[in-house]
């Protein structure tokens, strides 16, 4: 029995999953983990060494030769430096979703999170966490919103950090990665059976952030 709670926040890209995770980790005073980091600072690692992303073993092999960590702010650490912007761009976005449907990749980066949170008083955000990585997660959301205004916030995102792109081709990368994460054979992404669905389509996320934050307070 966890002292504190683990909780399970996902949900598809874009729908706001790192700002609300982050703003309900800081709330409770739990450490925030995006698991998507992962995948994405693996994605980049494969890329940098010239392996192949659909080489699913050699992705894997690549993975295990590297250390992650998180600082207490949520950010993420590879063999001690900082990741940083480097793993957001729309490339490391189309790479880590496709590094992230080898089982053996998955399988990779498992224990790295359940050794994350297995002590409780945690926030994991990512695809599958109320459902393969933390089934047992004493309380798991799920966000939705439309694709439509998925890219729409998106798009903002990277407009901050100078991305020149379209909403459109956006959405129209937000559409491939949705098929492949909702469509892949292992820990797609999916609604854990007792997981509360959260739609944001017309909620801010500091109104996310405070119903998931008195859900989990009011129930602990
Ligand atoms: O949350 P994100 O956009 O940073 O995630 C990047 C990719 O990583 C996403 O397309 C799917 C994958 N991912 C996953 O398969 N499982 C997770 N728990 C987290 C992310």
């Amino acid at each position: 029995m966890r002292r504190n709670p683990v909780v399970a926040i996902d949900g598809p890209s874009g729908v706001g999953k790192s700002t609300v995770a982050k703003g309900v980790a800081a709330q409770l005073q739990f450490q925030f983990v995006d698991t998507g980091a992962l995948y994405r600072a693996v994605a980049l690692a494969a890329y940098k060494n010239g392996i192949n992303w659909e080489d699913g073993n050699a992705v894997a092999r690549e993975a295990e030769t590297h250390s992650f960590c998180f600082d207490s702010s949520g950010n993420l650490a590879m063999d001690d430096v900082f990741v940083g912007d480097s793993i957001r761009t729309p490339h490391m976005s189309e790479g880590a979703s496709t590094v992230a449907k080898h089982p053996e990749v998955r399988a990779a980066l498992l224990d790295i999170q359940r050794q994350l949170g297995k002590d409780g008083g945690v926030v994991l955000e990512g695809r599958d966490i109320g459902t393969v990585v933390f089934p047992d997660a004493e309380k798991k959301f799920f966000l939705t919103a439309s694709i439509r205004e998925r890219a729409r916030r998106r798009h903002l995102q990277l407009l901050e950090k100078g991305e020149n792109v379209t909403i459109e081709e956006i959405e129209k990368a937000q559409v491939v990665r949705d098929e492949r994460d909702s469509n892949r054979a292992v820990s797609p992404l999916k609604k854990a059976d007792d997981a509360l669905e959260v739609d944001c389509e017309t909620k801010s996320a500091d109104e996310v952030i405070q119903l998931i934050t008195y859900s989990v307070v009011s129930s602990h």
